[in-house]
């Protein structure tokens, strides 16, 4: 699949079969982020890998009680440090980065019949909490399930079809792109 294929098929998976991620498929997901581009090439990004049964379920409530949490086999709990570096546009940079690399993960996971979904539902301090996650200076950005989908073929083949299907599922291009100025 090319990378536009890749990214125009992928959806949020939010229903997960219990079967574990190979290494070397998980290990493929973190070099995708490991390769990802970010501000000054800080790399201002940390990763959790949370396969622990127990941890998982516990971080159910910590996500305003997302079940898929404890069920997806795989958990990457996805943290910025060096985190009041700010870029000359004022933008913090570790925020951006980070999603960089989150969905260079999702993209790759895809790519290998896997299926991910972002959390941003998810209180901050309650994971830092579960997962040990100390100094102020390093946060939460967000959450990445993984796993493989236990939606129904037939299912999966509707979601991709609205998602394919431009007017329906996302905004078209003369909507979101200018020409020249604003
Ligand atoms: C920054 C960000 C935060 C998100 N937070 C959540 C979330 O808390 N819960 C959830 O179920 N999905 C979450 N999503 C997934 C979006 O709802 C989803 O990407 C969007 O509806 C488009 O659907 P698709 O991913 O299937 O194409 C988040 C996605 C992004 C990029």
């Amino acid at each position: 699949m090319t990378v536009l294929n890749v990214i125009k098929h992928r959806f949020s998976v939010r229903k997960y079969k219990p079967k574990p991620v190979r290494t070397k498929d998980l290990y493929a997901i973190l070099e995708a982020a490991r390769f990802a581009q970010s501000s000054n090439n800080l790399q201002d990004w940390r990763f959790i890998i949370v396969r622990n049964e127990n941890t998982r379920k516990n971080l159910v409530e910590a996500t305003k009680g997302k079940n898929f949490v404890g069920e997806a086999p795989v958990v990457i709990v996805c943290c910025g440090i060096n985190t009041n570096h700010k870029m000359t546009c004022g933008q913090h940079s570790y925020v951006i980065d980070v999603a960089i690399a989150m969905e260079n993960m999702a993209l790759v996971a895809w790519e290998r019949g896997l299926g991910t979904c972002w959390l941003g539902a998810f209180y901050e301090d309650r994971v830092k909490e579960l997962l040990n996650i100390s100094g102020e200076d390093t946060r939460v950005v967000g959450i990445l399930t993984l796993g493989y989908s236990a939606l129904s073929a037939k299912l999966s083949g509707k979601i991709q079809k609205l998602n394919l299907n431009p007017k329906k599922n996302r905004l078209p291009l003369d909507t979101i792109v200018k020409y020249e100025t604003w």
